[in-house]
């Protein structure tokens, strides 16, 4: 049997595995999802969904992708196999490179759509927008592919270099590729991400968006939607469930200490979804709509992290520089998950089709490539709208 790839150590598998779960789930979907389910209260059924649900079924896809890499696999057909020996068994683990790739359809392009909001933070043209109050219509154009630079859309353009840029990490493999990046890009995010806590906690009168974040309305339990949104939010945010984790898991050493990296990888990801994020968007956004947290929940994912974090950050002394550090914050948040996501398939590839790593790179390419312009255009097309 072939040997497969390993990760060079510890600190690297616990910061590749963190780096697939602190991403735009963390920066984008929590803070309206906290916000439209109880606020504080969204927290309680929050914590229950990690403690109960997730850790224990982290723990289980860290071994199942340990145990699947001593049989040489890595992905779920290979892994069910083993494990049933059934006919069924293949067909049923291929969810587990479906659902990931799927999601990467999407989740590239917005990725790339940070990387173009650096870049306009950056050259002052956000903080126009900001400023002569259109920054809904320099949004929208953006990503209904109105933008355009030259002959073609702005929104194309950052798309390719994004993917360009994901995909140079991934050739580089396991340990060179993956667990590099996410060595310097985790620490880094960090940083930014406590950078901006420090300032955000600086400001004059946030003490009244933080005892929204923070003080739990009681009453918002008995809604069970609540705890469904909760759970959801929990499956998402840590990469549970889909044979992500799995993947990254196949890739650990043998006599590695399952338990504690796992434990260790979901404290990085509460940190920066409760601490960061929750302390970081909510009460921001509160600050700008006077504390009326129906307008916060309705601007949505994408209007509070792309529209309302740059109009709050644009009354603030030095707003380019923080615009730009929020959006690059999130941008390599997004590249630590993307790579997550699209690394099953190209594990699928070298362990069961026996492809050699450049072409398994460039099969998935072309594959995920393909998708996802048919989302940017089903996206630009008016599914956003
Ligand atoms: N956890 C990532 C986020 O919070 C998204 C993700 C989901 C990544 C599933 C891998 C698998 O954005």
């Amino acid at each position: 049997m072939k040997q497969r790839e390993n990760w060079g150590s510890r600190l690297g598998v616990i910061l590749a595995v963190a780096g697939s779960a602190v991403g735009l789930g963390n920066f984008l979907r929590f803070p309206v999802k906290a916000a439209t389910y109880g606020g504080g209260a969204f927290m309680i059924p929050y914590l229950i969904a990690i403690v109960f649900l997730a850790i224990p079924l982290a723990w289980m896809e860290w071994t199942l992708g340990r145990y699947a890499a001593i049989h040489g696999h890595g992905t779920g057909p290979g892994l069910l196999d083993k494990m049933f020996k059934k006919p069924w068994a293949k067909f049923a683990g291929s969810f587990g490179l479906f659902a990931p790739t799927f999601i990467s359809f999407y989740y590239v392009f917005i990725q790339s759509w940070l990387l173009a909001f650096a870049w306009y933070s950056l050259n002052g043209q956000l903080l126009n927008a900001v400023q002569s109050n259109t920054i809904t219509s320099f949004f929208g154009d953006f990503i209904m592919l109105n933008t355009k630079i030259g002959p073609i859309p702005a929104a194309i353009f950052f798309f390719v270099i994004t993917f360009l840029a994901n995909f140079s990490v991934l050739a580089f493999g396991v340990r060179r590729g993956i667990e590099r990046l996410n060595k310097y890009a985790m620490p880094l995010l960090l940083l930014m991400g406590v950078g901006l806590l420090i300032r955000v906690l600086t400001i004059p009168g946030i003490e009244a968006g933080l005892a929204y974040m923070w003080n739990p309305d009681f009453s918002a339990l008995t809604n069970p939607r609540v705890w469904i949104e909760a759970s959801g939010q929990v499956f998402f945010t840590l990469s549970i469930g889909i044979a992500v984790i799995l993947c990254y898991a196949s890739y650990v050493k043998k006599d590695e200490d399952l338990v504690l990296s796992s434990l260790s990888a979901v404290g990085t990801n509460t940190f920066a979804e409760v601490i960061l994020s929750g302390t970081i968007v909510v009460p921001l956004a509160m600050i700008l709509y006077g504390a009326n947290i129906a307008e916060v929940a309705q601007m949505g994912t994408f209007g509070l992290g792309f529209q309302t974090m740059p109009m709050v950050f644009g009354k603030l002394p030095l707003a380019n520089l923080l615009q730009f550090v929020w959006f690059s914050m999130l941008f390599l948040a997004g590249m630590t998950s993307t790579i997550s996501i699209q690394q099953p398939l190209i594990t699928f590839c070298e362990d069961e089709l026996k492809f050699k790593r450049l072409k398994s790179i460039a099969a998935v390419a072309i594959f995920t490539g393909f998708g996802a312009f048919v989302a940017i255009f089903g996206l630009a097309g008016g599914a956003l709208s």
